[in-house]
């Protein structure tokens, strides 16, 4: 997408993070703006914010996890701007614990929050920007967790893996119709924000705790291993230029963390080479 004024940014997870810093730099760059968020506060203080600056914006209460509010989130964008240019498919959350303990109601929130939620947006919004025949991108936020694995997170990695695979299938699929829609796929490393503090947004029907895992050594553990990783990673004030730039030069995996190169590469090799995960490579 080369022009950006007045077209139509819809994203999701927009009230802090990410989110924030994306729509922060599509105002700069005179969009009109949709955002959704699960938080209700950081939601309004997002659209207060954007507002102040003079720019064009409309905020929704949506929960992704929901097939019927992601249809609500997009209804509202069509009715008020009448197009859906920019979809940026941002919210997540980063739980951990080993498959054999995390309890599967977790699982059903991770999958939905971080996957499902890039199902339910793709499927109702590729059908508009097709009809509307204008030049459009969509953009998955998935991670370089979806590139590599490592431990302590298997559905973390499943979900960011499945979205990058999404993400490159769709990408033949709306190139085999000739449709003029985009794709990329942002895949950072550890960043400062608010994602370790992720239990704050779990929905109302994942609230059952009586699972002895919530108070487990392992739970904890899991969420200060999130927390000291997100708190050192890197500054977020470049998120929002980086991805704008990438969506301009059409860059469809969009990096911000060329340390993680090595580790891509050696995985494609081990792949190719027979050799499974080694826990030594990444304690190295
Ligand atoms: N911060 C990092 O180091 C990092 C690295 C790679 C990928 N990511 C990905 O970036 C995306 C944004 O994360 P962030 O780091 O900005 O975290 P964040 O917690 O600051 O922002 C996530 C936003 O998503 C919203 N959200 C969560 N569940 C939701 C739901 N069910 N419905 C609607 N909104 C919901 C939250 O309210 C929050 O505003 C996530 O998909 C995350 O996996 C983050």
């Amino acid at each position: 997408m080369k022009e950006f004024k007045n077209k139509v940014a819809l994203i999701t997870g927009a009230g802090n993070g990410f989110g924030f810093e994306i729509a922060k730099e599509c105002a700069e760059r005179q969009m009109k703006l949709v955002l959704a968020d699960i938080d209700e506060n950081d939601l309004e203080a997002a659209v207060s914010f954007l507002k102040e600056k003079g720019a064009e914006v409309t905020g929704v209460h949506c929960d992704v996890t929901l097939d019927a509010e992601v249809q609500k989130m997009v209804d509202i964008a069509l009715d008020t701007y009448g197009s859906i240019d920019f979809l940026v498919n941002n919210a997540g959350v980063a739980i951990s614990g080993p498959v054999w303990k995390l309890p599967l109601q977790d699982w059903d929130w991770i999958i939905g929050a971080n996957l499902m939620s890039q199902v339910y947006a793709m499927r109702r919004v590729i059908p508009i920007m097709l009809k509307q025949k204008t030049e459009c991108h969509i953009l998955n936020v998935a991670s370089v967790a979806g590139l590599i694995t490592s431990n302590g997170m298997p559905a973390y990695h499943t979900t960011k893996h499945a979205s990058v695979a999404l993400t490159e299938s769709t990408s033949y699929d709306l190139q085999a119709i000739g449709a003029n829609i985009r794709l990329s796929v942002f895949c950072p490393g550890f960043v400062q924000t608010d994602l370790h503090n992720y239990e704050r947004h779990r929905p109302e029907r994942f609230m059952d705790k009586s699972d002895p895992y919530y108070s487990s050594p392992d739970y904890y553990s899991g969420q200060k291993k999130a927390e000291f990783v997100i708190r050192t990673g890197m500054p977020i004030d470049s998120i929002g230029m980086s991805v704008l730039n990438g969506i301009e030069e059409d860059q469809f995996y969009i990096l911000t963390h060329p340390i993680y190169s090595t580790l891509i590469g050696r995985r494609v090799k081990d792949m190719l080479e027979g050799r499974g995960p080694d826990l030594s490579v990444l304690r190295g």
